[in-house]
């Protein structure tokens, strides 16, 4: 990841490739003749008409040794009406974009002194570092030839004024421990299914825990059985490597306090088992552990930022591959906490190692249960790569999520779990059959997963979609996104007590 640091020193004498500077088409005019002051070749850009303030344009300009750096960006904002953190993020990506296409390494950015668009300056800034170094992420490094587009090694923040240093200072290190927990995730889901594995990912989150400071139970395929994780066991049979349960845990607050407890399905790669899924883009399957690498890379986020809350991390991991050893359709298997269910399609193999985790979680006794999973295709027909679904028993969760999700742009969308839904999963064999067809899939799946749940709060995000984009957008890669960090950390920011409510 990029470094990013906050120095105390105008922007015209800091030291850097290139300065960028933000304007809104209200403030154009007016801005424009101030800057022309410190640095005139602005003028003739203005008179020019070049410089409009639009949405992510950005014009460069050199300084002629006006300023210390030698060039500066204008990046546009838009109206201030339109002015949302998410036009920042945009506008901010854009400009470290320019910056990188032009192999420039280290970009300055001054503090706003009135955040336009009734933004106040923390979340301006919050939102121009999120956006400028998010858009910095590459997957590269199993790319030996020279790529043709640099990527902006340093962001700094600049301010003269030890007050503005100290009102700053927590916003710039938040921004980065974010931003560090969104590239480990998107590492993690980019990753070639033969470097990460079930027992690779435990490695990578022991690392992570130690520099990070939670702690990581690795739970082994002897532990798993006789636990009883009949789920997690039936998906991996077909795998030439052994499953694991991650268990990482994170104390902020008194140990009497019950924890969070988040739930990620780690499948390190889905062929579809028996039920095996067609070639065409089966690579994309890589990322079907996402879930689990954004609940570690949420615990890490949280640990280094040392909320005051308990944090639990649950991670069932496997392969999901034909063989003869493999699951085949017309299995029955038996959970952790006693439920049955017949194996109907084996490529619907993510519900069956998260009803492990769901039973587990009840042992926390949790204050509220988020599970996040690249679950369904079905989701991705019916929300697109736009926005993830949400379900829930519990209103004010699914609430709270709604609004992490409008303010971190990680947008969640609430689908229903009516019971006349439940229907499709009956089986004539067991408690319940692991595929409801083919209609409403992203609501069967969230419904199968219902039926393991304890008595606490729980949420479920399909991040089948969000989770994997198909192409690049201003700061988001193509491949892993990163999805759900940014979210729960929001969530997770100023979490308060939930208030009982009769579940549903
Ligand atoms: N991992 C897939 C879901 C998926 C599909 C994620 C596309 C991201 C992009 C999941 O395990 C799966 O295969 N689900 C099946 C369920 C069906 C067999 C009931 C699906 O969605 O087709
Ligand atoms: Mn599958
Ligand atoms: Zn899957």
């Amino acid at each position: 990841m990029p470094s990013l640091e906050l120095r105390r020193k105008d922007w015209r004498a800091i030291e850097a490739d290139a300065v960028a500077l933000f304007v809104t088409q209200e403030q154009l005019p007016q801005w424009g003749r101030e800057l022309a002051e410190h640095v005139p070749s602005v003028q003739a850009a203005l008179e020019s008409g070049d410089i409009t303030g639009k949405h992510k344009s950005v014009t460069l300009l050199y300084t002629a040794h006006a300023i210390r750096a030698p060039r500066v960006f204008i990046a546009g904002l838009g109206s201030e009406s339109s002015l949302t953190l998410e036009a920042v993020r945009r506008a901010a990506a854009a400009v470290a974009k320019r910056a990188a296409a032009l192999k420039l390494r280290h970009l300055a950015f001054p503090i706003p002194s009135a955040a336009p668009g009734g933004l106040s300056p923390e979340d301006f800034l919050y939102a121009a570092l999120e956006g400028s170094v998010l858009s910095q992420y590459r997957f590269s490094k199993y790319i030996t030839r020279e790529q043709d587009t640099g990527l902006v090694e340093r962001f700094t923040v600049c301010t003269p004024t030890p007050a503005e240093q100290r009102r700053f200072h927590p916003v710039v290190e938040y921004t980065r421990t974010v931003c560090e927990g969104v590239f480990w995730t998107r590492d993690i889901a980019n990753a070639p299914p033969n470097e990460i594995y079930p027992e690779t990912l435990a490695e990578a989150a022991r690392q992570l825990g130690t520099q990070a400071g939670f702690s990581v139970r690795v739970l082994n395929k002897a532990q798993i059985e006789r636990l009883g994780m009949g789920g997690l066991l039936g998906v991996n049979r077909g795998s030439a490597r052994p499953p694991v349960f991650l268990i990482l845990e994170y104390w902020g607050t008194r140990r009497s306090q019950p924890p969070v407890v988040l739930v990620g399905k780690g499948v390190t790669f889905d062929t579809g088992g028996i039920s095996l899924k067609p070639a065409a883009n089966m690579s994309e399957m890589k990322a079907d552990l996402h879930g689990a690498a954004s609940v570690i890379g949420t615990l890490a986020v949280v640990a280094r930022l040392k909320l005051p809350i308990n944090l639990v991390g649950l991670v069932p991991a496997t392969e999901n591959m034909p063989s003869g050893s493999a699951m085949v359709p017309g299995d029955i298997l038996r959970f952790l906490n006693g439920k049955t269910a017949e194996i109907d399609n084996t490529d619907a193999e993510g519900r069956l190692i998260l009803a492990d985790a769901l039973a587990y979680a009840e042992r926390y006794n949790p204050q509220a249960v988020i599970d996040l999973a690249t679950l369904t295709g079905a989701c991705v027909v019916a929300l697109g790569h736009v926005v993830s679904g949400l379900f829930g028993n519990h209103r004010e969760l699914l609430e709270r999520l709604k609004r992490a999700g409008e303010r971190t742009y990680e947008r969640v969308w609430e689908l229903p779990l009516y019971d006349e839904y439940a229907e499709l999963l009956k089986s004539d064999v067991a408690d319940l059959k692991n595929s409801g067809g083919r209609t409403a899939g992203a609501i069967t799946a969230a419904i199968f997963l219902k039926h393991f749940i304890g008595n606490y709060p729980w949420a479920h995000l399909d991040i089948a979609g969000t989770a994997i984009a198909p192409q690049e957008t201003d700061y988001m890669p193509k491949g892993g996104t990163g999805v759900g960090v940014r979210l729960l950390t929001e969530l997770l920011r100023t979490w308060e007590p939930l208030p009982t409510e009769s579940s549903s």
